[in-house]
């Protein structure tokens, strides 16, 4: 496990994007794993930036989200199929084809997620996956309770997750119940994980996924056992992890 703490928002945003475009510089026709949410709107941003001034190429880059809401159609604005093409997909050079995102609005949810689970393994296994946390401790859709070996499956929101993500809807009871989400047995083998997560809110959520013990009760304390789980956080994230010290120190003295 590495943990990065960053000043603010902003550095954690941009540490996060440097690992992803080292990767995509080293293997252009890698597999990326992408949330959405809050979290990473602000990597996004910077990988737009990389991509207009520096000319990072995703042409031959792959792309899997992690989940979507039952029931909203891709045009809705809430969908995560438009979010992401709204804070990313449109603003660089993937090819559409290579854009994978759960469907919500699929007729058999289970023979969709069984194919999505395939279209991964056919890319060849995804390389990193980006991830944040949720208030319970969630990655992806995985509510507390989610088996740790869990495959892409339909999942009932917490009633957490639902009041925290009615921010984005006019009103809660418009919060979608279900969502399809890859599940943690999926995420866990992603080659590495990124997981990012800022501000004081969730300071009491990833010390438990980082030094607290693994349960599926806060499933994203399974990066623990995971052979490359990367956190990039800000300092108010941060601020309860009791080796804040000991991360800084390590990250300090990386060698070159
Ligand atoms: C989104 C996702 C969720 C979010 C989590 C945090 O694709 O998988 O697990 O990462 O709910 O959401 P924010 O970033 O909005 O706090």
């Amino acid at each position: 496990m590495e943990v990065i703490i960053k000043a603010d928002y902003d550095e954690m945003s941009r540490e996060a994007a440097k690992i992803v475009a080292s990767l995509v510089r080293r293997k252009p026709n890698c597999v990326l794993g992408l949330a959405t949410g809050s979290t990473p709107i602000g990597l996004y941003k910077e990988l737009i930036r990389m991509y207009k001034e520096e000319g990072l190429d995703f042409s031959k880059v792959i792309t899997f989200n992690l989940d979507e809401y039952i029931g909203l159609p891709r045009t809705h604005d809430q969908s995560y199929h438009y979010f992401m093409h709204d804070n990313l997909f449109n603003h660089i050079n993937l090819s559409p084809q290579n854009v994978h995102v759960p469907d919500g609005m699929a007729e058999d949810p289970e023979a969709h997620c069984e194919w999505y689970e395939e279209q991964i393994d056919e890319a060849g296994g995804i390389d990193l996956q980006v991830l944040g946390i949720g208030g319970d401790g969630h990655i992806a859709f995985n509510e507390p309770g989610s088996s740790l070996a869990s495959r892409t499956r339909m999942k009932t929101l917490t009633q957490e997750t639902i009041n925290d993500n009615s921010r984005f809807f006019e009103k809660i009871e418009d919060v979608p119940r279900y969502a399809l989400t890859m599940g943690v047995g999926t995420i866990m083998e992603a080659r590495i994980c990124l997981l990012l997560c800022n501000g004081s809110k969730k300071a009491a959520t990833i010390k438990k996924a980082i030094e607290g013990p693994v349960t599926a009760m806060v499933t994203a304390s399974v990066l623990q056992t995971h052979p490359r789980a990367i956190f990039v956080l800000d300092e108010a994230a941060a601020s309860q992890l009791e080796l804040k010290d000991y991360y800084k120190w390590v990250y300090n003295n990386k060698p070159e």
